[in-house]
């Protein structure tokens, strides 16, 4: 099937440009053994290519020219599938923009088309053209540096708590994440993950209970995160349980429970987030959103968590404001090589700024991802990049800082 896939990368420092004709030279003759065409423009500092052919020879091309030392922030901007080629005469040509007048430059790039795509805007390809020649988008383009340039330095900060956490005949045991600002090198909130008492899963925690016993047990086992958080509330401030949706609504008296427990162990509810996961919410939001109305009214904040990964997560938005968004690991990998992910992460903030929502991001793992989400504004961030969760306890904390030279 011909496969279409455009990026932009930008040069790095040490290639003169002078060289590039070289490469293209090489680019030719490869692209035309394999039966792939397209054209590479350059702007003095970024590259923008399309690569067009056979799926798996384009796929091939595009894996090498990724891994390619000339250039970094390698960014995918498309990747489709057309009936015909737009660049099929062309090999692999040099387009170099500074070369013509500005207010010509896109119909001249246009014209070297060859399909009935030419003139065709409404074509997604050629708007990404548009969107390049005319730099429309390049506040976008983050420059990250390498995933080397900074350290990952663990702190001294590491706290485990006395193995019977104070109850030994509880059914359940909770793991503890940070959830950190990194530059700021503040700890924002210590999420309680559920386990069972030999730190399985919460599925298998939940393994064998059916309809409301699933609510209850969900309920009850906040009584010991509440009770595991205060001995760790030296470390943090702020403490983020999940709670399946309908424990709110199918527990008669939920809210009170948690209330209680929570003054029982000497926390305060502004203390407490709540963090709901978007799919769950959706399917009975009138009465969620009902239950809800009791947890802010008492002081608790409320999360969605894995945002993005359900199915009306927009719809969810406009109906229901939590106080943060914590972005699904799925949207958050690899980020800084995919233009849709970040397309879609920028237009997550902007509505969040705009609805005073904090966002987190979870599950950052690559350095990389870190640092695209911080130049796009997100603060707040967890993930095993920085600490992994922790039975009964707290894990060294491995903050960033910055490699001399850098
Ligand atoms: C901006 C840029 C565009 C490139 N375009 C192509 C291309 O279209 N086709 C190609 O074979 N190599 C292209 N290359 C070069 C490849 O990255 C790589 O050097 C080449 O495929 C030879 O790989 P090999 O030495 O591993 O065989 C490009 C490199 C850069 C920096």
């Amino acid at each position: 099937m011909l496969t279409t896939i455009i990026y932009r990368s930008h040069i790095c420092d040490s290639v003169s440009a002078s060289v590039l004709g070289e490469m293209v030279t090489v680019a030719n003759n490869k692209n035309s053994r394999a039966d792939v065409t397209g054209i590479l423009l350059f702007n003095g500092t970024h590259f923008f290519q399309l690569l067009e052919g056979p799926e798996e020879e384009v796929t091939e091309i595009y894996r090498h020219i990724r891994e390619d030392s000339r250039h970094y922030n390698v960014v995918e901007l498309f990747c489709d599938r057309a009936p015909a080629r737009r660049f099929g005469k062309l090999g692999m040509e040099l387009f170099d923009l500074r070369e013509y007048d500005r207010d010509e430059v896109l119909q001249i790039v246009l014209n070297k088309g060859t399909s009935r795509y030419q003139l065709m805007y409404d074509d997604r390809a050629l708007q990404f053209f548009r969107t390049f020649v005319e730099a429309r988008e390049k506040e976008n383009y983050f420059e990250i540096p390498p995933g080397n340039a900074w350290e990952f330095i663990p702190d001294s900060s590491a706290v485990v708590l006395d193995a019977s956490y104070g109850d030994n005949t509880a059914e359940c045991r909770f793991a503890f994440q940070p959830i950190i600002d990194p530059l700021a090198r503040e700890i924002i909130s210590l999420e309680a993950l559920l386990r069972t008492p030999d730190g399985d899963s919460p599925e298998r925690y939940f393994a064998g209970l059916h309809g409301q016993a699933v609510y209850e047990a969900d309920l009850r086992s906040k009584k010991v995160a509440f009770a595991m958080a205060a001995q760790l509330a030296p470390v943090a401030q702020s403490l983020s349980v999940n709670l399946l949706p309908m424990t709110l609504v199918e527990v008669p008296g939920a809210v009170d429970f948690l209330l209680n427990e929570i003054a029982a162990n000497g926390l305060v509810p502004e203390q407490i987030v709540v963090e709901f996961t978007e799919s769950e919410v959706i399917s009975r939001l009138e009465e969620f959103t009902g239950a809800v109305r009791q947890l802010k009214a008492a002081g608790i904040r409320v999360a969605i968590d894995h945002f993005g990964a359900g199915f009306a997560g927009l719809l969810l938005l406009a109906q229901f404001q939590p106080d943060i968004i914590k972005i699904n690991r799925a949207l958050i990998q690899d980020v800084h090589k995919s233009g849709s992910r970040q397309a879609i992460i920028h237009a997550i903030i902007n509505c969040c700024a705009s609805l005073h929502i904090s966002v987190t991001a979870v599950g950052v793992e690559q350095p990389e991802e870190w640092m695209w989400l911080e130049s796009a504004g997100i603060i707040q961030f967890q993930g095993h990049l920085f600490a992994r969760p922790v039975m009964g306890g707290v894990s060294a904390i491995a903050w960033p800082e910055k490699k001399t030279g850098w």
